[in-house]
């Protein structure tokens, strides 16, 4: 037997090579790192987040929450500031347009509405243009005469769950509350709330739109302005029949408006009836920012 032990080691174990070998491993260990597995690992962070609602979260599952409110309307303020410490919710203020700017800006472009119709409409018009610059995937907006259940976190779980289940991202508009009764809802509310699609869905005081929608809804209400001239909910709630967008809503509403009578710093800019609405257990009442217990109100308000 030859017992040469230079022949007897294999030619790859020769020192260079072992060199090359481990540097090779080396560098394909630190490829994987930095471009394989964090790769697939943002991957399916990105596709769950797509599946996973947050509907507790403080932004309601939403990207964020907006409310349009006027900073001197300090009782509102006061209200909302109030909603949001119980609820743990941030809000995100939003100026609203004023009475003067709209009628001028009616008189520049040929709107056929003006006042405080122009001023409400042009505010939300305002909203779909901002969540557009920011690129808001989905966007909650108040109005700021809002009251809401006690249990809200988890009667909005109850209706994402359901949206989750039914439309996953495939909604435009979610009404958390609605002012008038609408023929596709359940006409029995139980405790549970219940979803449904919306046909003729009235008042703009709880809503949440989706990027894409808000792009449609500034052309589509942009448009009206010149040509119908009539309230933004309105138009809405008639496009909502003939468009080809998916408009859902809560049943029984769990945020509604407090009610003009109730929030007398604004008064002077009254039109119309009442707008308060039931609720079963109300935020504002439980904390004594308002008189009437919202148990013992109508469901929905009667239409003028
Ligand atoms: C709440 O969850 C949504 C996703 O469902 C997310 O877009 C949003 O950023 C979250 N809010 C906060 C404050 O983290
Ligand atoms: C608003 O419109 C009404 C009805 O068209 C009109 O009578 C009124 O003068 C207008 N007000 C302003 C401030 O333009």
């Amino acid at each position: 037997m030859k017992l040469d032990t230079k022949d007897h080691i294999p030619r790859q174990f020769s020192i260079p090579r072992i060199r090359t070998k481990i540097l090779l491993i080396v560098l394909v260990a630190l490829a994987l790192l930095y471009f394989g597995p964090g790769h697939i690992f943002n991957q399916q962070l990105y596709s769950s987040s797509k599946q996973i609602y947050h509907a507790t979260n403080s932004t309601l599952g939403f990207q964020k929450i907006f409310v349009l409110n006027m900073p001197h309307r300090h009782e509102r303020r006061r209200n909302m500031n109030a909603l949001a410490r119980v609820h743990n919710l941030e809000l995100t203020y939003a100026k609203t347009v004023n009475r003067d700017e709209a009628n001028k800006q009616a008189i520049d472009n040929g709107y056929l509405i003006n006042g405080t119709h122009l001023a409400c409409y042009l505010s939300h018009l305002s909203l779909y243009r901002r969540i557009i610059a920011e690129n808001i995937q989905t966007a909650l907006i108040f109005e700021d005469d809002v009251d809401m259940e006690w249990d809200l976190k988890k009667r909005h779980k109850q209706i994402m769950d359901e949206v989750q289940l039914e439309y996953q991202d495939d909604w435009d508009i979610l009404y958390l509350g609605h002012c008038t009764s609408d023929i596709n809802e359940p006409q029995e509310p139980g405790m549970t709330v219940e979803l449904y699609e919306a046909e003729y869905p009235m008042c703009l005081h709880a809503y949440a739109v989706t990027l894409e929608c808000a792009w449609r809804l500034l052309m589509l209400l942009e448009e009206r302005l010149k040509t119908v001239g009539k309230d933004i909910d309105l138009i809405l709630a008639v496009g909502t029949q003939f468009g080809a967008i998916t408009v859902l809503g809560a049943s029984p509403p769990y945020v509604v408006q407090v009610g003009r009578q109730e929030l007398t710093s604004d008064i002077s800019l009254l039109s119309e009836g009442d707008t308060a609405q039931r609720l079963f257990h109300s935020t504002l009442f439980h904390l004594r920012y308002r008189n009437t217990d919202p148990r013992t109100l109508p469901r929905y308000i009667q239409v003028p």
